[in-house]
């Protein structure tokens, strides 16, 4: 990997500003000289979410996640860490040397390609619309006739892909791109039975699909004529793009989405596009999959509440509530919705209008609730046979909360919805094997980490005053640390301040990788309770403490020693070491 050189990091690390940088993923308030959220990185309903701008970090007291600007970056977009140094440079205008030395940076180099040439052609694609150009009066109209708004198709950059089999082609050659970065994009098409390419989409609507980060990783584009081939065309996987792991429209509603705390889930671009349009802007749609792991941890990152609102054919009800008991694996809270039959969200808002639709929303039945609705429909709840089938089915979605509480409390309805007696549920319950909670999820990881209180709050003096450490290496040393963390981000600062580096939280947190000293280092750094009064007198008192304390446990030891002496009789010894220890209690 090329690697970049550390002090591009720490000016990039300078250049930028964590608060503007987390500012678009939540919504930051001021509180004193921090600011506050709730967390991205779990759900809470009062924030403990603090990101400081004087020493560029963020801390969550909740759940213990911390960093810096970079961290972020790599623990909520899942950036690796050079695209997440580039990420920032770019924002603060900084240009790092691209190193093609090997075959990830070249790898690296063709991801960032791929996605300029998707920026081209998005603004290609959104300008023929616009300014109605090469025949996109058609286009206009077909919007029109969907009742799409002009200020959607600018928010959502809509386009036109023209009637030709250059058009994105001609384009991008005059920005220079290679015809190899147009066919990794899935842009072009190469000719079966002759030399070139061709255009992938053509004479469609194009919808482009945003990553989090707004970059445009690819393209839905819909046919208008009633009547030819695939109704939507889709980008193929590339090296931005892979169907699973993306949400349409998660880009532009991920805030609201955390603001109402809870997401609606919808199937195709156009039953996004209506409800956002019409104000239900906490709307995401899955394209045609079912949900994936992918895209439930996603939302996850903005709420655990999610409402399904997929067409309600009969067919799929089945296989679509199978699939959410994924949802149910990962701690969601899940909700289904019902829309009149043969409607999808889009029909049903043009037909009954929006607060028809907020209507069904609220009226989501419980994952639970609707799956064993549609197996009492399916078969005789009242027949033994009936009994069994319901249950079994049951028990699998059952066996999958992870909450106790929830379970059994359910165990208790569907034991009253059939008849049947709870232990026998039960009973069949242990058979299919619960799935055991694995991972103590990160809200209990609460173990806040006891350190000598000197020895933290000297730290934090440390890091709130790059002159203390230079001045402190005279008086004390690393062995005085008795926590072997606090002494392992000693070191580091020591090691900086001989090598004239500027020592920052933010610049710091860099050089550790393990999740407990990352999260120790930001909680310290955002407590804004801890250190109160007078800093010069209580750095003082703490390096008092600190000699003191190591006085002490050298007395200690050289008394070990003395008594040991005594009782093997070695005077020789014993006499080195009492003169050891008066000359150690009149020092
Ligand atoms: P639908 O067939 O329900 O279409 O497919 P739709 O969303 O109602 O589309 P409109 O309203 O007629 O424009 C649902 C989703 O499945 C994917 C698309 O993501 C679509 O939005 N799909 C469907 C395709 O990718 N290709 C197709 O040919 C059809
Ligand atoms: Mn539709």
């Amino acid at each position: 990997m090329g690697l970049i050189p550390d002090d591009i990091i720490a000016q990039v690390l300078d250049r930028c500003d964590i608060v503007e940088l987390i500012s678009e993923y939540v919504t930051l308030k001021k509180a004193g000289r921090n600011f506050k959220a709730c967390c991205p990185f779990h759900h809470e309903k009062t924030p403990s979410f603090v990101v400081n701008r004087d020493k560029q970090i963020y801390h969550c007291f909740g759940c213990g996640a911390g960093g810096n600007a970079i961290g972020f970056l790599i623990s909520h977009d899942h950036m690796d860490f050079p695209s997440a140094v580039r990420h920032l440079a770019q924002k603060a205008g900084i240009s790092i040397p691209d190193t093609h030395s090997s075959a990830s940076s070249e790898a690296l180099g063709e991801r960032d390609l791929v996605l300029k040439a998707n920026e081209s052609a998005v603004d290609f694609f959104h300008d023929n619309l616009i300014k109605g150009q090469g025949k996109a009066a058609s286009a206009q109209e077909y919007l029109k006739k969907r009742q799409v708004k002009l200020e959607t198709a600018r928010k959502l950059k809509l386009g036109f892909a023209p009637d030709s089999w250059d058009g994105i082609i001609t384009f991008l050659r005059s920005k220079n791109m290679s015809l190899s970065i147009m066919e990794k994009a899935g842009l072009i098409v190469p000719r079966e039975k002759s030399e070139g390419y061709y255009d992938r989409f053509r004479d469609r609507v194009i919808f482009p699909i945003f990553d989090l980060r707004g970059k445009c990783i690819a393209f839905g584009g819909r046919t208008m004529k009633a009547e030819s081939g695939a109704k939507y065309m889709n980008s193929p996987e590339t090296p931005v793009y892979a169907k699973r792991e993306h949400l349409y429209g998660l880009h532009a509603s991920k805030q609201a989405i955390a603001r109402d705390d809870h997401a609606v889930v919808v199937e195709g671009y156009m039953d996004f596009l209506t409800p956002f349009q019409a104000g239900v802007e906490n709307i995401v749609a899955s394209l045609g999959t079912a949900l994936t792991i992918e895209q439930i941890r996603l939302i996850r990152r903005y709420t655990r509440n999610v409402i399904m609102l997929y067409d309600a054919d009969m067919a799929g009800q089945m296989a679509t509530v199978r699939s959410l008991d994924l949802l149910i694996e990962e701690d969601m809270h899940v909700k289904i919705a019902l829309l009149t039959s043969n409607e999808d969200p889009d029909s049903f808002i043009q037909k009954f209008g929006v607060q028809e639709f907020r209507q069904r929303l609220s009226a989501a039945q419980p994952l639970f609730d609707y799956k064993l609705g549609i197996l009492l429909r399916q078969h005789d709840g009242r027949s033994v046979e009936g009994k069994a089938r319901i249950s079994a089915e049951m028990l699998t979605t059952l066996a999958k909360y992870r909450n106790e509480i929830v379970r059994s409390e359910y165990l208790k309805q569907l034991a009253h919805a059939l008849s049947v007696s709870e232990d026998a549920l039960r009973l069949e319950l242990k058979k299919i094997g619960v799935t055991p909670t694995a991972e103590p999820s990160i809200y209990a990881r609460q173990h806040q980490k006891i350190v000598r209180v000197v020895e933290r709050d000297l730290l934090k003096l440390i890091l709130e005053d790059q002159e203390t450490a230079v001045r402190i290496q005279e008086e004390v040393t690393l062995e005085d640390f008795q926590d072997e963390q606090v002494r392992s981000v000693m070191a580091q600062i020591f090691h900086l301040s001989q090598h004239e580096k500027t020592i920052s939280v933010a610049h710091l947190v860099q050089h550790f990788k393990d999740d407990e000293t990352l999260r120790f280092l930001s909680e310290l750094a955002a407590a804004s309770h801890l250190v109160a009064g007078d800093k010069e007198s209580l750095k003082r008192d703490y390096i008092n403490r600190i000699k003191s304390d190591r006085l002490k446990s050298q007395r200690k030891n050289l008394c070990d020693e003395i008594h040991q002496a005594e009782r093997t009789g070695d005077h020789a010894r014993l006499e080195e070491l009492t003169q050891k220890f008066n000359q150690l209690i009149k020092g």
